[in-house]
């Protein structure tokens, strides 16, 4: 377990508490072991019925940390970063999401794949993937669009400017919009609820409502991580993360 991702059981319910506040919750590789490890727990645990997934100190997470991806960036199938997005996308138990302050990058495209989102009155969600000179990921090219239609979905995409709660409601993207302070207390609520519940039932109606969506998603998940290799290896990609890390403004004008 990474001391910046905590977890904990109780009523049937596996709490996962994004926990490194320094860094606004920025996903390391190890975070994403952690993550993945306690949702594998969370599939072979008949203990844990429902999955909630929030943040500390008022951020859910400022996405991918950008240093990890200057210096150590993902790499392919069995990394940390894929058993995190297959276990976000393949759980079998309802996954619902607490989310206070920033959810940028995956930070937002992991709520796709959520069952519940819920989000207080100061979350703010953005995908700034462009601005990196990456591409989208989590299999939010197919998600996106097929919530929100191609033209929000690619105003989202392209601009990658921040949105909040009343927005991302608007879109689909998560279930209510409450005072910050009620998210968490609401999010466990909800997911004792859902733990009561004849478990066979929850899974396969989880299952009948993500099942024509599953292959696409595997799909445009692996094509995705294509690019989003090769973008992160590019020049314009370490300008933007090297700007961000130096608190100045990137420069394209170099690039062609
Ligand atoms: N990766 C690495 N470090 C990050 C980070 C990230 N994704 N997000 C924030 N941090 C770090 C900052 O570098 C800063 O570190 P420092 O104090 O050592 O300089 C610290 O966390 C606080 O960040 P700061 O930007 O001062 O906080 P804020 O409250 O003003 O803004 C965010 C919060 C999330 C809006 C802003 O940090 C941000 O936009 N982060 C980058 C998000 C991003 O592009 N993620 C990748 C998506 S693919």
């Amino acid at each position: 377990m990474s001391e910046h991702v905590l977890t904990g059981i109780s009523d049937g319910v596996l709490r996962i508490t994004l926990n490194r506040p320094e860094k606004r919750n920025a996903l390391t590789v190890s975070m994403y072991s952690a993550i993945a490890d306690a949702l594998e727990q969370a599939e072979s645990s008949a203990a844990i019925r429902a999955v909630v997934l929030g943040g500390a100190s008022d951020c859910f997470t400022s996405g991918n940390d950008l240093a990890d991806f200057l210096n150590d960036p993902p790499r392919g199938e069995g990394s940390p970063v894929s058993r995190f997005l297959a276990g976000i996308s393949d759980a079998s138990k309802p996954l619902i999401a607490a989310v206070t302050g920033p959810a940028v990058g995956v930070g937002t495209t992991m709520l796709l794949h959520c069952d519940l989102v819920y989000a207080g009155t100061g979350a703010r969600f953005q995908l700034p993937f462009v601005n990196l000179a990456l591409v989208p990921e989590a299999g939010s090219s197919v998600l996106l669009p097929r919530l929100a239609g191609h033209q929000r979905a690619a105003e989202l995409l392209m601009l990658g400017e921040p949105f909040d709660a009343e927005a991302a409601y608007e879109v689909g993207l998560i279930n209510r919009v409450l005072p910050d302070e009620e998210v968490t207390e609401l999010a466990m609520a909800v997911a004792r609820k859902l733990a009561a519940k004849p478990p066979e039932a929850l899974r396969l109606t989880k299952m009948l409502l993500k099942r024509t969506q599953a292959e696409a998603v595997r799909e445009a998940m692996r094509v995705e991580g294509e690019h989003f290799g090769e973008r992160l290896a590019s020049a314009e990609a370490r300008e933007a993360m090297q700007a961000f890390l130096e608190r100045r403004q990137p420069d394209f004008s170099k690039f062609g």
